[in-house]
């Protein structure tokens, strides 16, 4: 067996994560020695792949989709914010077992008040869609200190599931993406249509007093929705995409298992060209 502890990203697909060089730079940074691997798994073989990952002595797994709410399962205990997401993207080996964590949440939070430069204290924070990405942010925003969360989704069901399972005294509502409300102060795209470079059809008032948007999808080239937003949206409006969240999350992962806390910046600025300003 390896002495260097290994980690891996595990997914369905997984051959583009970025997470193995975000790993790789936050080891450099910090003189971590540490291997960081991709590791697919069949549609239906997650928990066998998982099982041997850690049998074979690997001490960390980053989930991916579509397979966090599996790793939630597998988990023999969660922390509180992956038992309110019902979803896990951090698995760590310890001697009492498997320890499940989400930090989407965090990464989230840590971007929009890093990258982006707003204060989601007392906001009304509109987010498109309803997918498992939304039922782990949501909980974070409301712990960060948001006023209102209002969740549209094509399908209403989906956004009123997240909604009942998140909410703490009214602060978050549902709704179809057609009512999608004229008033938020942030608006989060978490459509993940965006990523094949169509928006849904969307009331270009939903950002008539928007001051910032955030994708949580993320390209290399200006993502479709920030590109509606930059069109539609307020003059000077910010925006940012998900690439951020991305290592954010992973800074989050990192120390969990390595109990030190990479610097950010640095990694976002070495893999890509900043995107900051719309
Ligand atoms: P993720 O885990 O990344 O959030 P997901 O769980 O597959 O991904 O969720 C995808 C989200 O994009 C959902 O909110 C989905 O809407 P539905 O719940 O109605 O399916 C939304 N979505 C995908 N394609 C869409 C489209 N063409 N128009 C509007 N919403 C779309």
């Amino acid at each position: 067996m390896s002495r260097i502890d290994r980690y891996a990203v595990i997914g369905h697909p997984v051959e583009h994560s970025r997470s193995p060089d975000i790993h790789a730079l936050f080891a450099e940074q910090t003189n971590q020695a540490l291997v960081y691997d991709r590791l697919p798994a069949p549609r239906d073989g997650f928990v066998d792949v998982a099982r041997s990952f850690f049998a074979e002595g690997g001490r960390g797994l980053n989930v991916t989709l579509p397979f966090k709410e599996q790793a939630a399962a597998l988990a023999d205990r969660l922390t509180a914010r992956a038992e309110r997401a019902g979803a896990v993207n951090t698995l760590m080996s310890t001697p009492d077992g498997l320890v499940g964590d989400n930090t989407d949440g965090a990464g989230l939070i840590a971007d929009l008040t890093g990258r982006l430069g707003i204060d989601p204290v007392g906001l009304h924070v509109l987010i498109l869609g309803a997918g498992g990405a939304v039922r782990g942010v949501v909980p974070s925003l409301i712990a960060a200190g948001v006023a209102h969360v209002t969740i549209a989704n094509r399908t209403r069901d989906k956004a009123e599931a997240i909604a009942a399972a998140c909410d703490e005294a009214g602060t978050v509502a549902a709704t179809t993406l057609a009512a999608a409300p004229h008033d938020a102060d942030l608006v989060i795209n978490a459509i993940s249509a965006g990523l094949a470079g169509e928006m849904p059809a969307l009331d270009t008032d939903v950002l008539a007093r928007a001051r910032g948007v955030y994708d949580m999808i993320y390209s290399d080239t200006e993502t479709p929705f920030l590109h509606w937003a930059r069109l539609h949206g307020r003059p000077g409006v910010n925006g940012v995409d998900g690439f951020g969240m991305l290592v954010e999350q992973a800074a989050e992962s990192f120390q969990l298992w390595r109990g030190i806390r990479p610097d950010t910046a640095t990694v976002i600025a070495r893999l890509r060209q900043p995107q900051d300003t719309l």
